[in-house]
């Protein structure tokens, strides 16, 4: 099974060989005119805009053609795909943040009522469903004196058909217009969809909000730059001859003067102590979705997001784009719109942003997350009703929290963020 985190550990192998990618037979895609073109008519793009092209465009996108994670014709598999534990886990663990906030509202805040409050769960990116399914089944035990509310933000037609497939049933999925679906889920909880870039939900302080981004964030697009001694340079996205073993029609190339992207580094104090030589990546809409998260969370008096993906803890990503196609990394410039783009992801980024917001946080590697979030009960009790799956849940467990480089336990990340002065242990 091919997670995006066994690719990073094959890809750094590969690297060390001094063979970075796999090449892939590559045939003109639909998207590859489309950046040719506009490459001859305007020069070289950023990088930021050729990802979204590549991953988001409304005809060709990878993510609007394709389901990703179909299990004959997928590309990769996820944690939440892996068994509904893992969702049960999150959900867990979102049911100890929103029990702590209620007892620190219960000391410090007379008027809050918790029974007038609705219980809103949103995610982003929610890929086929199946970590809101987990979540669902939990908050259906354990929310019982609140009512429910499911938000699902997702720009591909082909997996909001999925969510709805999973978390409904044969309730209908309503359209409500372009951007607006919905529906009821088979726990009886109202949900609906969203495409849109800017999420439009009722701020009303009657909700409590919840917010979920499971890989999403390594989904979006970066920008990347060098410090030279002349000042920070952008990567930009030009046409480049064909080479033996490159077979993709694009390539970087560092911006010989500076661009309007290279101030973002040069008034940034954290890119710009960095020595000359240093590379970055930063991702605009990373920041936009976080500050959209802090923006949600602010509106009630309770309220939390959980971010789990993959990158490092405590610095800068540099040069972490990857291709991904049929379980295997293959170079990102090759194919447009036909394989996965991902990124690693700013964690301390995020966590400043969200701190300048107001707001707590805490990262843990995904192995510290679920073994303190209850996923070892949750496979002990799944374990002991299908007494012959044992051996299943073990392996599970280990791909989950182990250390090895296939494994996820360390590459991953939890990222909790909370409202209040509430840790959740
Ligand atoms: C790598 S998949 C992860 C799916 C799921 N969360 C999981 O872990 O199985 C990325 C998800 O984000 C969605 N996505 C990517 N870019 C998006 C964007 N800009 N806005 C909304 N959804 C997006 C994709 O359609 C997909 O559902």
């Amino acid at each position: 099974m091919f997670t995006r985190a066994r690719h990073i550990a094959v890809c750094r192998l590969l690297r060390l060989a001094g063979r970075r990618f796999t090449a892939t037979v590559s045939g003109p895609t639909p998207l590859e005119p489309i950046i040719e073109d506009t490459i001859k008519t305007i020069g070289p793009i950023s990088l930021s805009k050729f990802m979204r092209t590549c991953l988001t465009h409304p005809e060709h996108g990878y993510y609007i053609h394709k389901d990703p994670l179909d299990k004959n014709s997928g590309d990769f598999i996820t944690a939440p795909e892996m068994s509904v534990a893992y969702g049960m886990t999150c959900g867990l663990a979102f049911v100890r943040m929103f029990l702590a906030q209620l007892q620190y509202q219960s000391r410090h805040n007379p008027d809050f009522k918790v029974k007038d409050k609705i219980f809103r769960v949103i995610e982003f990116g929610p890929g086929k469903g199946s970590m809101m399914r987990g979540l669902a089944m939990v908050f259906k035990q354990y929310i019982i004196d609140n009512p429910v509310e499911i938000v699902m933000v997702e720009k591909s037609d082909i997996l909001i058909r999925e969510q709805h497939k999973l978390l409904c049933k044969s309730q209908k999925l309503e359209q409500v217009d372009d951007y607006n679906f919905e529906s009821i889920t088979e726990w009886g909880q109202p949900i609906t969809w969203q495409k849109n870039d800017l999420v439009e939900l009722d701020l009303d302080s009657k909700y409590m909000n919840f917010v979920v981004a499971h890989e999403f964030f390594d989904a979006l697009p970066i920008d990347r730059y060098i410090k030279t001694k002349h000042g920070w340079r952008e990567y930009l996205v030009d046409v480049r001859e064909p080479e033996a073993g490159r077979p993709g029609k694009f390539g970087l190339v560092v911006a010989p003067h500076a661009t309007p992207g290279s101030f973002i580094p040069a008034t940034n104090e954290r890119y710009n102590k960095l020595a000359v030589g240093a590379n970055v990546e930063i991702s605009a809409d990373a920041h936009m979705y976080a500050s959209q998260f802090a923006k949600i969370i602010n509106s009630g008096d309770v309220g939390g997001a959980l971010i789990i993906d993959y990158g490092p803890k405590d610095t800068i990503p540099i040069n972490s784009l990857r291709g991904i196609k049929d379980h295997k990394f293959v170079d990102p410039f090759s194919e447009p719109g036909k394989i996965d783009l991902s990124v690693d992801v700013d964690f301390l980024g995020l966590s400043r942003l969200f701190e300048s917001q107001g707001l707590k946080t805490m990262i843990e590697t995904q192995s510290q997350f679920l073994n303190s979030s209850g996923l070892p009960s949750i496979l002990g009790g799944l374990a002991f009703s299908m007494k012959e799956q044992q051996q299943r849940f073990e392996t599970l467990y280990q791909r989950l929290t182990g250390s090895a480089p296939q494994d996820m336990g360390r590459a991953y990340k939890a990222l909790q963020v909370y409202r209040n002065a509430n840790k959740t242990t």
